[in-house]
């Protein structure tokens, strides 16, 4: 009986076997092919909430602000002509935004930084409370020019001299509480709707800060805030559509050549209205 071979059977197990691997595959192919067809907006980047008028990517938020902002394996990014910078925090009640440059100096860490600029169509501006401080500058620097008053004096030359009392500047090829004749808390002429341009070549200086507060101890530059707030055009109000779409759970956004209103559903569905209905 051992010896016997039943066909039947012999037919029945091939088959359960071809069948078998053969679901296996369709469902594999399945999960794997689910997340290519899906386009959605995010609101939240690594701990960042994010509201309109600031999206997640191309096709997500206001187009003007898609330009500048995308969120990126977590982290939202900032570009500008300039470089590549990290938005730190969003505060949606000021409409301010703050920046970190890895290439910036601070007390504890001062290396050569790129230029730093905004482009004068961007939706943003600099904040009052950033003190942009050069670093490591040329005295035949135009920023020493005596005809020019591009250098604060006064409290400005406490600041310098607070960070050049920083270890960090051994970085920048200085020796801790050396001289700050080549340094410049930078006060450059304001021109409202031009940008702002922080040319470290022509300015002849190796880095920068930007100091934007103080902490609890205005003597100790360890404790100063350091990081570049920019404020955002607040005008970028919702229109009606928009609310409509985020009252659906949806997501504010854009589409088209035309850049025109899209509301991203969650399944990465985008309408015209809103995504009630959109399964
Ligand atoms: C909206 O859907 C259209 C067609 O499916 C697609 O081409 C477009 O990229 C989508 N836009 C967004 C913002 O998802
Ligand atoms: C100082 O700068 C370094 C290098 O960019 C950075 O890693 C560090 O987090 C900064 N420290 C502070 C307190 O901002
Ligand atoms: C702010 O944005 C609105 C709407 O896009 C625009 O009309 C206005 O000129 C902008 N204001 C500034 C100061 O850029």
């Amino acid at each position: 009986m051992l010896h016997t071979c039943n066909p039947m059977l012999l037919t029945f197990i091939f088959i359960f076997f071809i069948t078998s691997s053969l679901f296996r595959t369709l469902a594999e192919i399945d999960v794997h092919a689910v997340p290519i067809v899906t386009h959605t907006c995010q609101n939240l980047c690594g701990t960042i909430p994010l509201r309109y008028p600031i999206g997640s990517g191309f096709g997500c938020g206001h187009p003007d602000f898609a330009k500048y902002i995308k969120c990126s394996s977590g982290i939202l990014q900032f570009s500008t002509s300039t470089g590549l910078y990290v938005i730190t925090s969003i505060d949606y009640s000021t409409n301010i935004l703050t920046i970190t440059d890895p290439l910036m100096s601070n007390c504890t860490s001062m290396q050569n930084s790129g230029s730093f600029g905004l482009d004068s169509a961007a939706p943003f501006k600099i904040t009052k409370d950033d003190i942009f401080v050069l670093l490591g500058c040329s005295t035949t620097s135009p920023l020493f020019d005596p005809n020019e008053d591009f250098c604060g004096t006064g409290s400005a030359s406490q600041l310098c001299r607070g960070l050049y009392s920083c270890k960090g500047v051994m970085g920048i090829g200085l020796e801790p509480n050396a001289p700050v004749s080549t340094c410049c808390v930078y006060e450059p002429p304001v021109i409202f709707g031009s940008g702002y341009e922080l040319d470290l070549p022509k300015l002849q200086c190796s880095s920068y800060t930007c100091i934007n507060g103080f902490g609890e101890d205005k003597g100790d530059p360890n404790k100063w805030k350091y990081g570049i707030t920019i404020q955002f055009n607040g005008s970028y109000g919702q229109t009606d559509a928009c609310k409509g779409c985020e009252a659906s759970a949806g997501t504010c956004g854009f589409t088209g050549l035309d850049e025109r209103f899209a509301c991203v559903c969650r399944n990465g569905v985008n309408t015209t209205v809103n995504c009630y209905g959109q399964g």
